[in-house]
């Protein structure tokens, strides 16, 4: 794409940012639409983060993603949060103009419409979910459920405390078990979510027994490397219908991408094509 002097700027700060599809992901689309913009990444070290995002507003960007580790740091410099940045306390997308920071996280946005595309039968409200993990994926995928009127999510991580930190925070049906409950939890679920990092690559297998779990259940995974993970496969093999994790990403770029280049963009299965060929 040829830039010119009008180029829309956006782009992503972390440290490091050389692993984020990002850049892949928001290039695609910007040639897609044939937009005339560019995103970029944007690494950036912890004592220069604020200072490197006033810098970017005053020089015309039109916002970013903020990446680990800066979503805390984001949330603090904002000038503005919207209830999704302060409900996860991070914010990972910031929309820039008059020199004003507006934040937000679309992490919830980003589960949920994966959800909703890969398997549109699922119905809500219709039966508990199970979530494992209680870290800031966890808070977003709860928080997510609370907001689509699941009728009751069961929480389970290795270590309590987090999820009835989490319980706490997101008021709503939550209800915290111990870690060696969670193959009992599944019964009567109609979702269970993996929301820890195991299963990843190089990463033990998350172990679960889904014996419990009605085959009508959906199960899904924020992991996406690998696309199917342990679980997924284990879930799969018995007749469950399964969602990857790479949708999450793809959805929760849309609201930013909207934001600064003006054209509300799809998820396709070209586009997961293209930021798997990577
Ligand atoms: P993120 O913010 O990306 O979700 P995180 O805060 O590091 O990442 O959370 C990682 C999650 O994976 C947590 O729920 C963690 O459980 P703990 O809170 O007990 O640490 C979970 N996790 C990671 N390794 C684990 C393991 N070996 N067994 C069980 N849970 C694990």
């Amino acid at each position: 794409m040829t830039l010119s002097g009008r180029t829309k700027l956006a782009g992503v700060m972390g440290w490091p940012v050389a692993h984020s599809r990002s850049p892949r992901l928001h290039g695609y689309w910007l040639q897609h639409y044939e937009i005339d913009g560019a995103y970029v990444p944007l690494p950036v070290r912890a004592e220069a983060f604020e200072h490197g995002l006033r810098s970017l507003a005053d020089l015309g960007f039109r916002g970013v993603n903020v990446t680990v580790p800066y979503k805390e740091a984001a949330l603090a410099a904002c000038d503005q949060v919207e209830d999704s940045g302060h409900r996860l306390g991070a914010v990972n997308t910031i929309v820039m103009g008059d020199g004003r920071l507006r934040g937000f996280n679309s992490d919830g946005f980003g589960f949920i419409e994966n959800l909703r595309q890969g398997a549109p039968q699922w119905q809500a409200q219709k039966a508990p979910a199970v979530v494992i993990g209680a870290g800031g994926a966890a808070r977003a995928v709860v928080a997510a459920l609370i907001d689509a009127a699941v009728p009751e999510i069961r929480l389970v991580n290795r270590t309590r405390a987090r999820a009835d930190a989490v319980a706490k925070d997101l008021a709503g049906p939550v209800q915290v078990l111990d870690w060696p409950e969670r193959g009992r939890a599944l019964s009567e679920a109609g979702l269970l979510v993996n929301a820890t990092s195991l299963g990843m690559t190089e990463q033990p297998p998350l172990e679960l027994h889904l014996a419990d779990l009605p085959r009508a259940a959906l199960v899904s995974d924020i992991v996406y490397a690998p696309l199917e993970t342990p679980l997924l496969a284990q879930a799969r093999a018995r007749g469950n219908v399964v969602v990857d994790g790479l949708g999450m990403l793809l959805h929760q770029a849309r609201p930013g991408f909207e934001a600064w280049f003006g054209v509300a963009p799809e998820v396709t299965p070209e586009l997961r094509r293209f930021v798997l060929a990577d």
